[in-house]
């Protein structure tokens, strides 16, 4: 089957912007559910993720995280010099409050934090030790120029770790879409008690989004090296690709 195949006829190589911008405003109205929704989507396994994603990080490091969202993630960063990255400034309004509050009764100082897309980072060449992206990598407009820019910003010898909705293949895919357009459907239904909740919309970026060797090959592509990208176990509901930016 070709990538085109498992993502339903889509490009799994972006988004378009009319489609993107409607994302944003409905990834904006999830935020005051959006982490109960995705403890129960995922039988609480999205915490096991985010500390999987997090390990890879050592005491002292600069880590970016690419699509914030409200902070879910980078509020457990700890010890670790952080740059929370998000295009939505409420996202970045509630990450900003969540974290930094987070970070203060740990005795540390406020992350910093920058409004822009993935594809064009305002910031400068071999900045990082880690770019962390969690469940964003699903939503970037245009995923090669995205990797481009997080490669640019990682100093050499640093690791991209990416985490986001698993799909295999093509069959993996098809049970992926069927539990987001049904269990996901009537999870999002009872928690936010609204019949027209933003997890109608969001469901549709899995049926983008292409297969883990897809990707892997965008990240060769882009220069990554020693890449890595597969299912994690148990359940195979999430996805988590690693690459190097090699050293000069
Ligand atoms: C589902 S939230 C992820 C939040 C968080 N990382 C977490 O661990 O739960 C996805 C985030 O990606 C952001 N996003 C969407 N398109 C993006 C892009 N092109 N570049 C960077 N971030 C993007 C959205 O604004 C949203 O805040």
């Amino acid at each position: 089957m070709s990538d085109r195949s498992s993502t339903g006829g889509y490009d799994p190589s972006g988004i378009d912007l009319d489609a993107w911008t409607k994302l944003e405003q409905q990834l904006e109205q999830s935020i005051p559910h959006y982490d109960k929704v995705n403890h129960w989507m995922t039988f609480g396994q999205d915490k096991v993720w985010r500390k999987n994603v997090r390990n890879h990080a050592e005491k002292g490091m600069k880590i970016l995280e690419v699509g914030c969202g409200p902070g879910s993630f980078a509020e457990d960063l700890v010890g670790l010099d952080v740059t929370c990255l998000d295009p939505s400034a409420e996202m970045l309004r509630v990450a900003k409050k969540r974290v930094d509050s987070a970070r203060a009764s740990r005795g540390e100082g406020p992350a910093k934090y920058v409004e822009a897309i993935a594809e064009s980072i305002p910031l400068p060449d071999d900045t990082f030790d880690r770019v962390f992206c969690l469940f964003s990598f699903r939503d970037f407009q245009d995923k090669k120029k995205g990797l481009e820019e997080i490669f640019r910003v990682l100093k050499p010898g640093g690791q991209v770790v990416i985490c986001d909705a698993g799909k295999a293949n093509w069959f993996h895919g098809l049970a992926g879409r069927i539990w987001m357009a049904t269990v996901v459907q009537i999870i999002a239904r009872i928690i936010t008690k609204e019949k027209d909740h933003p997890w109608k919309g969001l469901a549709r970026t899995y049926s983008h989004y292409g297969t883990n060797g897809y990707y892997r090959k965008v990240m060769r592509d882009v220069g990554f090296e020693d890449v890595q990208g597969r299912l994690l176990l148990p359940f195979g509901m999430s996805s988590r690709f690693r690459g190097f930016k090699p050293k000069r």
